[in-house]
């Protein structure tokens, strides 16, 4: 056995498969809003044997409608918003896949009506929607689990693992992020009124999740962020889109697509961070958590897909030598990310659990967000705050 070879054993036990349990009486639900990620949850959804989906809601007239057609699913009523469909059906959840803007209105609607909610990330655009939010979620007692599907991943499992192992010792700094050479989304993430945050909402809000959830969502104080939208508003790295040229998408341009933090959170931890949908270099680098004891190197990665592709490297001293230890990948078994989340959702339903992302971590990534641009348009360090729920 090669030095190392035991704590990596520690790390890659098998991961059981999430077990479906139908005892006759089905879920009904809801969908409001059938644009892009909507068609992720409709086919997650009729793979579940205790979901009935029994109506949708678009702003957009005829969208609704199309969308279930496309997906085969018969019987389904529509609205022209969250609010007819709430108000007339008697539902058991929704899921929330409206843009970023649109995240707090129906799912606050929805939760004073009883109904539990699956809201798509990011949590919402400010703390204080987050926090109107968490005050309906208390009063209503139902479920909202936030849309982050890189939780049901291994590899992405096995970063928590390895921290709580306590590996690492005390973790007193993280360089983490992501980004893309060219990658800016077109369609409503790009516009201020609709997306409202861009790449911060778009991949920011993983890249936080992964460590902030691997070191337990430690409370964020203070920060200093920077955002700038240099490619975006350029029509020579705009895109085009079916609808738009590129120089038409570079006028519509009007929220971030670089972002960059220096976050303080509680325990004495320092977050330094960056994220771009369009930079010139090939990456903004790897994520590598830093302990006392150790610490652990994971490859730049977008996270929304929940992969790397490389493997993870654990730096540690193994009886005084400096070891470095390679955290093999994991082959994903088993269902799709989006099937776990839905799944981890639909059983906290059934089961009365908590919810499996549940909105007082998030909360803190939302934060974190809000404080980014608070920071970045005063042009200096700010104080996080957060009002009780
Ligand atoms: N989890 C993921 O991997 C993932 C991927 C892409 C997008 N998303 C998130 O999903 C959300 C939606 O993104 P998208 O690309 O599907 O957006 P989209 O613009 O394609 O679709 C949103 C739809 O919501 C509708 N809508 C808005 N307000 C409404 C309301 N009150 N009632 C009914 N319908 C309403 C709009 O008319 C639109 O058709 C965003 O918040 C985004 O961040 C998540």
């Amino acid at each position: 056995m090669a030095i190392g070879d035991e704590v990596l054993n520690q790390f890659t036990q098998a991961v059981d498969e999430p077990e479906v349990v139908f005892d006759g009486k089905k879920l009904k639900v809801g969908i409001i809003g059938t644009g892009w990620i909507a068609e992720s949850h409709i086919e997650s959804y009729k793979r579940m044997p205790d979901v009935e989906i029994v109506a949708a809601a678009d702003l957009i007239p005829g969208k609704a409608e199309a969308f279930m057609k496309r997906y085969g699913v018969e019987g389904v009523r529509f609205y022209p918003s969250h609010k007819e469909m709430i108000d007339s059906e008697e539902l058991d959840a929704v899921s929330v896949c409206t843009y970023n803007t649109a995240h707090a209105v129906p799912t606050i609607y929805a939760l004073e009506h009883g109904v539990n909610v699956l809201l798509e990330k990011p949590f919402t655009v400010t703390t204080e929607e987050a926090v109107q939010v968490m005050r309906a979620e208390k009063k209503s007692g139902k479920v909202l689990s936030i849309g982050f599907q890189p939780r049901g991943d291994e590899n992405m499992q096995m970063i928590k693992k390895i921290v709580d192992s306590g590996v690492l010792g005390k973790i007193y700094y993280i360089q983490t992020g992501g980004g893309r050479r060219r990658g800016i989304p077109n369609s409503t993430f790009i516009e201020k009124s609709t997306g409202g945050i861009g790449a911060l909402g778009d991949i920011g809000c993983y890249s936080l999740d992964v460590v902030l959830n691997a070191i337990g969502y430690p409370k964020p104080l203070t920060v200093s962020g920077y955002k700038s939208a240099f490619f975006g508003t350029n029509p020579k790295y705009a895109t085009p889109d079916r609808f738009h040229t590129a120089e038409e998408n570079a006028k519509r341009f009007s929220v971030d697509d670089f972002a960059a933090a220096f976050v303080r959170m509680e325990g004495d931890i320092i977050l330094d961070f960056r994220i771009a949908w369009a930079m010139h270099p090939d990456t903004s680098g790897d994520t590598i958590i830093y302990g006392t004891e150790g610490a652990l190197r994971i490859p730049s990665t977008e996270c929304w897909n929940g992969t790397f592709d490389k493997p993870m490297t654990l730096y540690h001293d193994v009886a005084g030598s400096q070891v470095e230890t390679t955290i093999p990948l994991i082959p994903h078994r088993g269902p799709g990310l989006f099937d776990i989340k839905i799944r981890g959702f639909l059983d906290a339903v059934k089961n009365g659990t908590p919810a499996p992302v549940p909105t007082s971590q998030i909360l803190y990534n939302q934060a974190i967000i809000d404080g980014i641009c608070k920071s970045a348009e005063l042009g200096h360090e700010i104080e996080i705050e957060i009002p009780e729920i």
